[in-house]
């Protein structure tokens, strides 16, 4: 099979050795809108595009990052097709390989979503008053489990978490080697920028009272549609760099006609042609994703001993 590859083809996949662990990144914030789903989809793409084998995972049960890479969560799906399938507590739990999907994108696989994830949500009470299951099969673990059962066929997850702090985002921050945590800096203010922290460490300490472990190896705060000219927004971005520090990313994504358009058309601008788009506001916002998830590949590189 692969023989037939010259053998420097080899060397040049970017692919992670032995010693480099799977990065699993959970793009997450218990807002709704701040762009979780699209800084998913466009680090799944970028780095998909770099050569690595990427699988996406859609936790959303309003499945919009299952839709933009070509899956209709309502129509394509049956029963099981969703991580639900590998993490319900009943016997008709199934491997995650055979809930996977190519998409049309080369090096990007797809665990779509859709309502059935409430499920879990739903579920997991019952389950955890009856304890019928085993202490390393408690809720927090599971989704972790199941993404460990492929863990060999990629390089780097990114999990798209849905906008509440349920067990399906609690799943995802335990199985997560990294955050990414969403801002759009309009919307906060400086009163639920506190109430952002205090829910934020109120989840952490969630988790490890349960014996979860949080060993993340980075924690990074993306500031999405970005409008840096807006004074309000200067402010507040210069307030989350004194706070935060290096853990905001220097790089910001812009906010963009041309993202929020490709977000309606189902592509992104790592897939269109920019004739379609005017030059500049192309250019401009691709350098601001491209400066974004090349910061975020460098953390990895560096958890990973590269650099
Ligand atoms: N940089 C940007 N410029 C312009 N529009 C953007 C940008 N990023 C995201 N948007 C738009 O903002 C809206 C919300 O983005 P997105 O769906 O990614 O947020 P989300 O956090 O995933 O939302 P939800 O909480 O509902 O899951 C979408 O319409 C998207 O196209
Ligand atoms: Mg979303």
């Amino acid at each position: 099979m692969a023989s037939a590859k010259p053998k420097d083809a080899i060397t040049y996949l970017p692919w992670r050795r032995g010693g480099e662990r799977l990065q699993t990144i959970a793009v997450a914030n218990f807002k709704g809108g701040s762009a979780k789903t699209t800084t998913s989809i466009y680090l799944a793409q970028y780095l998909a595009l770099q050569g690595y084998r990427v699988l996406a995972v859609d936790l959303d049960p309003q499945a919009s990052l299952s839709s933009m890479l070509g899956v209709q969560p309502e129509f394509d799906l049956a029963e099981g097709d969703t991580l639900y399938g590998a993490i319900r507590y009943d016997e008709k739990r199934r491997p995650l390989k055979d809930i996977i999907r190519k998409t049309y994108f080369a090096g990007l696989d797809l665990v779509p979503g859709n309502l059935e994830l409430m499920e879990f949500e739903h579920e997991t009470p019952t389950a955890l008053m009856g304890r019928k299951t085993g202490s390393s099969e408690i809720f927090f673990r599971r989704v972790g489990i199941a993404l460990a059962e492929v863990e060999a066929d990629y390089d780097i997850m990114i999990v798209d978490c849905p906008p509440q702090l349920g067990y399906l985002t609690l799943g995802a921050v335990c199985a997560a080697t990294s955050l990414l945590i969403t801002i759009h800096p309009q919307m906060v203010d400086v009163a639920s920028m506190s109430q952002f922290l205090l829910m934020t460490s109120d989840l952490l300490s969630v988790v490890r009272k349960a014996g979860g472990d949080l060993n993340h190896d980075f924690i990074r705060y993306v500031i999405t549609r970005h409008e840096p000219h807006d004074g309000p927004q200067a402010q507040i971005v210069a307030l989350l760099r004194s706070l935060f520090g290096n853990e905001v990313l220097a790089a910001t994504v812009l906010k963009s006609t041309a993202i929020a358009d490709a977000g309606l058309t189902k592509q992104t601008l790592y897939e269109i042609e920019r004739g379609q788009v005017r030059r500049s506001t192309f250019d401009r916002a691709l350098e601001s994703l491209d400066a974004v998830n090349g910061e975020i590949l460098d953390g990895v590189k560096r958890v990973w001993g590269r650099t």
